[in-house]
């Protein structure tokens, strides 16, 4: 055989493997297509180096060397072929990924049990009338606490019963004029939503409130109030009562009774603490009364021509019995086997 001839079938070698490796589907395919031409005993590429022994000996190095090089090119052509069909079996995934496992569920957040009662308690008093209202968090103690008719002296200023702001003591002795305090009560909302707009007004605000108090089952330095204000013309007692009636009817179910226990409190008078009795035991909520005619004054409503009722409920208080928690503590821990309950 000459040399020419062994080298042309050489080339249409290389080029006859390309075709079929490229074809080739599936990896028994290309098996097959692997045999044909690379195959030990009865390869193409083996029957052409068997012609080597019928060429002139002065040429047989030349011979041998393009019979590596098409040996090579083959092999690269089925390499690259293999890849393909490799990663199209596994769709490019990660070998390892196992279909059959069941899968890890994402884990889904959800609403914090006591933003679930704002909003429900939100909801049962907008069906009465009432629209939500907010007011900051940082006070300054005309909103805190003169306003309110708690004057300078009072007990509830003590520096020792509420968060004072540092950077505000600075110019201003604590508690004072020029002082800065995180809100102790919601009661600030009343000040601020009377100081903007005329009777009549029906208002609720559902907001945090911060006092120093060591933690316990019934105590967190923070915790949420819902305050209460209803201002128009002949508003009274009776007024007030049926509103929280309907209201402990509704968060709690029907056979709820109310119980008004004289109280006092500085921004209402008459001023009451407010039971319900629930599932046997009368539990005390909060506190509520008549707006002080001092309030009015410092809002500059006319006391003579409005009168209205206030009242301010503890929501863990109310979340807490609804749903049979016994540890305020819980609610703020973050530990998500408590959280997931809700
Ligand atoms: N602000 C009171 C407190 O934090 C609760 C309260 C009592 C609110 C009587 C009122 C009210 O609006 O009329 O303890």
């Amino acid at each position: 055989m000459s040399l020419q001839d062994f080298l042309s079938s050489l080339d249409g070698l290389v080029a006859d493997a390309a075709d079929a490796f490229q074809a080739a589907t599936d990896t028994d395919s290309l098996e097959e297509a692997r045999v044909r031409f690379l195959g030990q005993k009865s390869g193409a590429l083996r029957d052409i180096q068997k012609q080597m022994g019928s060429i002139e000996a002065s040429d047989r190095k030349t011979a041998g060397m393009r019979l590596n090089q098409t040996k090579n090119a083959i092999q690269t052509a089925f390499g690259e072929a293999k890849d393909r069909l490799g990663q199209a079996d596994q769709g490019g995934i990660d070998p390892t990924f196992d279909p059959s496992l069941p899968g890890v569920r994402p884990e889904l957040g959800h609403v914090h049990p006591i933003t679930q009662t704002i909003e429900h308690l939100m909801e049962i008093m907008g069906r009465m009338g009432f629209e939500a209202a907010e007011g900051p968090e940082v006070e300054d103690p005309w909103h805190n606490f003169v306003a309110l008719n708690i004057p300078e002296d009072h007990p509830a200023r003590d520096p020792l019963d509420n968060f004072y702001l540092a950077t505000a003591s600075k110019g201003a002795d604590l508690g004072g004029e020029g002082s800065q305090l995180l809100r102790s009560q919601t009661s600030t909302v009343q000040i601020r939503v009377m100081e903007n707009r005329q009777p009549p007004i029906r208002v609720i605000s559902l907001g945090r409130v911060y006092r120093p108090d060591a933690p316990d089952a019934t105590h967190f330095p923070m915790f949420h109030q819902m305050e209460g204000l209803f201002v128009d013309r002949h508003v009274t007692m009776a007024n007030l009562k049926t509103v929280l009636r309907v209201f402990a009817e509704n968060y709690l179910g029907t056979d709820v009774d109310i119980r008004f226990r004289p109280s006092f409190f500085p921004f209402t008078e008459p001023s009451v603490e407010v039971d319900f009795y629930w599932n046997g035991t009368w539990v005390e909520f909060g506190g509520a009364g008549m707006v002080d005619p001092n309030v009015f004054e410092a809002v500059g409503y006319d006391p003579e021509q409005y009168s209205g009722f206030a009242f301010g409920l503890g929501v863990e208080r109310l979340c807490m019995r609804r749903h049979g928690i016994t540890d305020i503590r819980d609610l703020y821990s973050g530990d998500l086997r408590f959280l997931r309950q809700f």
